[in-house]
């Protein structure tokens, strides 16, 4: 039985196989990601040219220890295909991420992309979003104001769970935007774009970890081989 790194490397070499000579290329995060940026590497020394935008710090420190060129967002503004993980994926492609902290660059990098390829194991692959908690990255003035809006607004939902401060170590995590996330536990969620709208709704939330209709494609690497998944056109 292959392992689940096993898998995720054939999800990566499979989609660095997309990579196209002059693309400009969200690179996402994650282990996953980070399998991928170090296949992207392989294809760069070989002579691939590409500029990339990293999701994270460490996606971006990872790229340069490689040598895979990136700029910024705001240098390159328009990009042609993200590659990244998900935590959960569901069969209209709609996806939970954010498990590694990196959800809101990897929201913005993600829309101003034409493409998104999601990569992953099989084993992210559900019917329903939610049995991973479902990261919502909140701003550190009036924690607990937000954190009980985030409550009430599941609860008019019908969600409720527990709704935990992220913590690394002794101290709250904060995101490379000096944030914090809340993991919210709300189990099975039937209407997530009703989740999404009532949490963005709420001012201290500031991204939430639902994308939804912005993945364009998925390959899921299983025990059965790779499976790639398509999305209707999105713009
Ligand atoms: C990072 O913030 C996340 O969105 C990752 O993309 C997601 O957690 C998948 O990570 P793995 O590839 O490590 O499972």
């Amino acid at each position: 039985m292959a392992s689940a790194s096993e898998l995720k490397t054939r999800a990566a070499e499979a989609a660095v196989a997309e990579v196209e000579n002059g693309m400009r290329l969200g690179i996402g995060t994650g282990s996953t990601a980070e399998i991928f940026v170090r296949k992207l590497a392989e294809r760069v020394s070989g002579g691939l040219e590409i500029i990339g935008v990293a999701t994270s710090e460490r996606t971006e420190q990872l790229c340069r220890s490689l040598g895979v060129p990136t700029a910024t967002l705001e240098t390159v503004p328009e990009l042609d295909l993200t590659i990244d993980g998900a935590d959960e994926i569901d069969g209209a492609l709609s996806l939970i991420k954010g498990g590694g902290g990196a959800l809101l660059r990897e929201k913005i990098v993600a829309a101003a992309s034409r493409r998104m390829l999601v990569i992953a194991d099989a084993s992210k692959r559900v019917e329903a979003l939610g049995a991973f908690p479902l990261p919502i990255e909140v701003n550190g003035f009036g924690l607990m104001a937000t954190f009980l809006a985030i409550r009430k607004a599941g609860e008019r939902l019908g969600l409720s769970g527990d709704i935990i401060l992220r913590r690394q170590g002794e101290e709250p995590y904060l995101t490379d935007g000096g944030h914090l996330i809340l993991d919210a536990s709300f189990g099975r969620i039937p209407d997530s774009e009703a989740l999404s709208g009532a949490l963005h709704a709420i001012p201290g939330v500031v991204e939430h970890g639902l994308f939804i209709g912005m993945a364009t494609s998925a390959i899921l690497a299983g025990e059965g081989g790779v499976e790639r998944l398509d999305a209707p056109s999105r713009r």
